[in-house]
């Protein structure tokens, strides 16, 4: 291994602090820039950062909604910028995140790493574009498609039930998306073994299992003990900005055919939420 540093872009987000725990807990020594260091909407700063064995991006542009307005901006910190920061990793890698919502939706059987990308929304034709122009990169990269994530911490599907749950006596809830959630612990764990195993080009990581919104939110429910009722609704019962693929369940066979199985989404959102601290809505 060279002696250039692993840098952690986004080590605030969500995913980002899964990331930087495990590495921490496996001995990996990172810089992890702070936004004001580095941001990735001002192009300029990414020359800053020094040669780098792996630059780890796990910043992006994530409000889904309000890409719809900006997505201008959105394309610049999901598009631009990730060319940007790959061209930094010439004798290392760039390893980046995308998401489920390249693809349209239409599928009825798992999106395969190399299916043709069409986005619904503006936050997939963000990262979509991301994605093309590392395509067209020189350097090495690694561009794992996520969906659904959740955690201890962060803004996030859980967390925002769990508090609804016990708030409401009814929530509505959509049944009519289907995908994967991912725990971004279990996530991190993944995007650090494939690092180790030198993967390139675009893989899939998520939870095992699938489900729609509603199964989830019905889990979520079972596993707290919330005495909320839940009611399945349709999409377009519950309108929002950004139109969202009815089918997104990412293939996961190159991935576990490298790593092993992909631990089902119950098994790894029961340990989450064991670790929770009673009260918090996100943290
Ligand atoms: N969340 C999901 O369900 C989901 C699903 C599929 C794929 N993904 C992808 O997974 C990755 C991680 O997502 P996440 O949910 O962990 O994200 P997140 O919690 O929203 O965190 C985003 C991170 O990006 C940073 N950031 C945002 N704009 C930036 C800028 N202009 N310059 C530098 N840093 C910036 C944020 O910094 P601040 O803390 O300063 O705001 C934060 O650290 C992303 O690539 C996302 O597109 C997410």
């Amino acid at each position: 291994m060279s002696n250039e540093p692993f840098v952690v872009i986004g080590s605030t987000g969500m995913l980002g602090r899964a990331v930087a725990a495990d590495m921490r807990r496996r001995g990996i020594e990172f810089l992890a820039p702070t936004r004001a260091e580095v941001d990735l909407s001002k192009l300029e700063t990414i020359d800053r950062l020094p040669q780098c064995h792996a630059i780890i991006n796990c910043a992006a542009w994530t409000d889904v909604d309000g890409a719809e307005g900006h997505e201008a901006e959105a394309t610049l910190v999901n598009g631009e910028a990730v060319s940007r920061l790959a061209s930094r990793c010439v004798g290392g890698v760039y390893v980046g995140f995308s998401t489920d919502y390249v693809f349209d939706g239409r599928s009825t059987t798992p999106y395969c790493s190399s299916h043709e990308r069409a986005p619904l929304n503006a936050y997939g034709r963000s990262k979509a574009y991301g994605e093309e122009l590392l395509e067209l990169e020189h350097t090495t990269w690694l561009n794992i498609r996520t969906s659904w994530l959740y955690a201890p911490w962060g803004k996030n599907f859980v967390l925002t039930m769990r508090q609804l749950l016990f708030a409401r006596d009814t929530i509505k809830v959509v049944n009519d998306q289907r995908g994967r959630p991912t725990s971004v612990e279990h996530l991190a764990r993944v995007t650090l073994d494939l690092i180790d195993r030198r993967a390139r080009g675009h893989w899939h990581a998520t939870d095992g299992g699938e489900c729609t919104w509603y199964e989830f939110a019905c889990e979520i429910k079972s596993l707290t003990g919330a005495p909320a009722t839940i009611d399945p609704c349709t999409s377009d019962q519950f309108p929002r900005p950004a139109k969202r693929p009815a089918f997104s369940v990412l293939d996961l066979s190159k991935t576990e055919a490298e790593l092993g199985p992909m631990p089902h989404w119950k098994d790894n959102l029961a340990d989450v939420l064991r670790r929770v601290p009673e009260g918090i809505t996100h943290a």
